[in-house]
């Protein structure tokens, strides 16, 4: 990780061998389209290049993320300097501004020092220069980041050293506090893909919750593991079950944040309580219903959920969230061995449901249910959830959209405000409650799969539904946005992206309880 440093003087007399400067698209016929700003303007003036004339020449039209590389004269420190588009002709967004910074940085020279101009006169009027700021250092902070554990040669990862921020027109402590809230989301967006990332063999449920255990210990958060003997002694037949057919035992992890006295309750004598729940799946070979192998490639990411959970709590003492949060990571390894779970074993959840097991490769609803039935007997404000739970979301929604269920429309408004302030992007989906009756069992209360083809991310939100015990609740399925297959994109290199931790941190941080009344 970088660091990341403010910076008062213009680009061109830091000490940085890359310069970033924004521009965007329009209708300038002098760069050929991009509109620059006052920075790249100065920056230019500095240099004694006609930037217009350089940027035209490359055809440069300030589409976002688009990069312009000027090579600089010795008059300046940097020998470098990158125009990057931002391609705001339809007003801007600060996501635009957060992948825009991405892009610089994954175009710097490695291991270069960067100074990066924050383009406050481009954005519309009213932009907060803090949160220009912060879309900025998120961007760069998520953009250099790469998974080097298991590389014994040097990486072609994009990793830089520092990072100067300017940002003309904004006072100090804005610039400041920019930096410091981008600096927390990226630390834990960043421990959130580094746990997906690894191994699955190096992250086996016993394992990953000791790593678990000294990530939130360092995060000032209280744990509590739940081994098998636990597990059984609470009744956790769905945890138990789907770990049942690996010679490595499931967890249940609880974490818990409790405000400290720098951050008092919002309003009375309640600071509200918040559950946070995350599908921990080490990896799914799908059990006995064994996946075909292509199939596999990714599930070493099926415990991004709770991996996302932990990387938004680490993130809460820092941020002075006033709320009191539970996270409760769900963690297995989904096996075929000889002690498996079968297809029409009956499995007893936490609070004693039923569920007939008809597919054992729909395991995430049987470990979810456990922790949300668990997790409502606290009687919290609101439970949510995440979790990559359904192939048919992937379908529906594709990669960059994760599905977003509810039983509260207050609570599934504040959370598509808070994605779409941290530019996730979430879509609202029903559950509709007729569908309840594709999961009616001839023998168990409920069986754990629907009809084939028909609504698979509704069906397994309704599954889930039944283990909330009237709580509010959001259920968030992020089995597309939370691994990047495709290939490198803005701030997201390839493998884990930490989906739903910027959302989860937004959420917590604006969230007041209700007053009782
Ligand atoms: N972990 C998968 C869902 C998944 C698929 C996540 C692809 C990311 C990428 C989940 O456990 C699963 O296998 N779900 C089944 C459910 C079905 C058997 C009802 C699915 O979606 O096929
Ligand atoms: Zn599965
Ligand atoms: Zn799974």
């Amino acid at each position: 990780m970088p660091t990341f440093t403010a910076a008062t003087t213009p680009l061109t007399e830091l000490d940085a061998e890359v310069m970033v400067v924004f521009a965007t698209a329009g209708r300038s016929p002098d760069t050929g389209g991009a509109v620059l700003g006052a920075d790249a303007t100065a920056a230019a003036e500095a240099l004694d290049v006609d930037l217009a004339a350089e940027l035209a020449a490359v055809r440069f039209e300030g589409k976002l993320g688009a990069v312009g590389r000027v090579p600089t004269r010795a008059a300046v420190p940097a020998a470098l300097l990158l125009v990057v588009g931002l391609d705001l002709t339809a007003g801007v967004d600060l996501e635009r501004l957060r992948r825009a910074a991405g892009a610089a940085v994954r175009n710097a020279t490695k291991d270069a020092r960067v100074g990066i101009a924050v383009p406050l006169d481009l954005l519309p009027q009213g932009t907060a220069p803090a949160a220009a700021v912060q879309a900025v250092v998120e961007g760069a902070g998520l953009g250099a980041y790469a998974y080097t554990e298991y590389r014994t040669k040097s990486p072609d990862a994009p990793t830089i050293a520092e990072v100067l921020v300017r940002a003309d027109g904004a006072e100090p402590a804005d610039v400041e506090r920019g930096i410091a809230d981008g600096l927390v989301t990226v630390r834990a967006t960043n421990i959130t893909r580094d746990l997906v990332n690894t191994p699955p063999g190096a992250k086996r449920p016993p394992v990953l919750a000791e790593r678990v255990r000294a990530l939130a210990e360092d995060a000032g958060l209280s744990v509590r593991i739940f081994d098998e003997d636990a597990l059984s002694e609470g009744g956790f037949g769905g945890i138990l079950g789907v770990g049942q057919g690996s010679s490595a035992r499931p967890r249940l992890v609880e974490l818990t944040y409790e405000p400290g006295p720098d951050s008092p309750p919002a309003t009375g004598t309640a600071s509200g309580h918040v559950v946070l729940v995350g599908k921990g799946i080490t990896f799914d070979t799908g059990g006995i219903s064994l996946k075909p192998s292509t199939s596999m490639n990714t599930m070493k990411s099926d415990m991004s959920g709770a991996a996302a959970v932990l990387g938004a709590m680490t993130a809460l003492a820092d941020l002075g969230v006033t709320t009191k949060v539970t996270g409760l990571l769900a963690l297995a390894e989904n096996m075929p061995g000889g002690d498996a779970i079968r297809v029409s074993d009956v499995l007893v959840q936490r609070g004693g449901t039923t569920v007939e097991v008809m597919n054992t490769d729909a395991e995430g609803r049987l470990i979810l249910a456990d922790a949300l039935a668990y997790g409502a007997e606290s009687s919290p404000d609101l439970m949510i959830d995440l979790a990559t739970l359904t192939g048919a979301q992937i379908v529906a929604l594709g990669t960059q959209i994760c599905g977003l269920m509810g039983t509260d429309d207050a609570l599934v408004d504040e959370l598509q405000q808070a994605a779409s302030a941290a530019g996730e992007r979430v879509w609202h989906l029903p559950l509709p409650e007729d569908y309840a009756e594709h999961l009616r069992s001839e023998v168990a209360d409920l069986r754990n799969i629907g009809r084939p083809g028909q609504a698979g991310t509704l069906v397994a939100g309704l599954f889930l539904k039944e283990f909330t015990a009237g709580i509010p609740w959001a259920h968030l399925d992020i089995a597309g946005p939370a691994f990047n297959e495709d290939g490198d994109s803005f701030y997201n290199a390839k493998g884990a992206t930490g989906f739903g931790v910027r959302t989860l941190v937004r959420f917590l941080t604006a969230y007041r309880p209700t007053p009782e009344v």
